[in-house]
């Protein structure tokens, strides 16, 4: 049968050179609660930090995600290929027909090693060849510096600022809206492999 046109199907496990993105599965329950705990990791997030029911709801309904038709939710685990422990989350959303939402968290004891980078990269090629996406956006914190960096590492491009973009914590988030079309990345890929002849 001739498959639709429509038809979205993220290949999973993505595996980086260290990194293995996976589905959630119930017994990451610690793992998540660890990094989805601490204050320090959702500062820039609109949620958290969350107590332990907190967890619970999330991971119920990421589990619920994974089930649905057409997925347009793929939350996955971040597990470090070498020590096997699940170290944060990341996700593409599709918010609209070929428009992807990118985002990640780790846990702060493995920021620093060039994983969210890694992360991104991975996503990004996934977003376009798997999802068929046109377009990757992300939008950031305008504090969240490490995640700016990040965004800009992979190409992605400053297109806005959004004043109170959301409300969220008692306060009003001031958010960068970053940018990866389609035809930047297809460029940036022809570049490097002619770099690497
Ligand atoms: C954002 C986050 C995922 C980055 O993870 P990471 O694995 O440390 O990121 P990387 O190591 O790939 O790259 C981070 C870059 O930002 C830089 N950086 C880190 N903190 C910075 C700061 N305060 N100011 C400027 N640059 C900073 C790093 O030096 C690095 O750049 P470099 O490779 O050129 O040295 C991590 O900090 C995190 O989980 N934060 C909490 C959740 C979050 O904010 N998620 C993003 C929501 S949009």
């Amino acid at each position: 049968m001739t498959k639709l046109r429509t038809e979205r199907k993220l290949a999973l496990p993505i595996t980086t050179a260290r990194l293995r993105l996976r589905e959630f599965v119930l017994a990451d329950f610690d793992a998540i609660h660890a990094y989805s705990s601490d204050p320090r990791v959702t500062k820039y997030l609109f949620f958290g930090p969350r107590d332990a029911d907190g967890t619970a709801d999330y991971l119920e309904g990421l589990l619920e995600s994974q089930r649905e038709l057409p997925r347009t939710r793929f939350e996955l685990a971040v597990e470090e290929i070498a020590s096997g422990r699940v170290i944060g989350a990341c996700d593409l959303s599709v918010i609209e027909r070929n428009v992807v939402d990118l985002g990640y968290m780790l846990g702060i004891a493995d920021w620093g090693k060039g994983y969210a980078t890694e992360i991104a990269l991975a996503l990004a090629e996934a977003a376009f060849h798997d999802l068929r996406a046109e377009r990757i956006i992300s939008t950031v914190d305008v504090n969240n510096q490490a995640s700016i960096h990040v965004l800009e590492k992979v190409g992605m491009r400053w297109e806005a600022v959004f004043r109170k973009h959301r409300r969220a914590k008692n306060r009003w988030w001031d958010c960068h809206f970053f940018v990866l079309p389609r035809e930047v990345w297809e460029l940036a890929k022809e570049r490097l492999d002619a770099e690497q002849g």
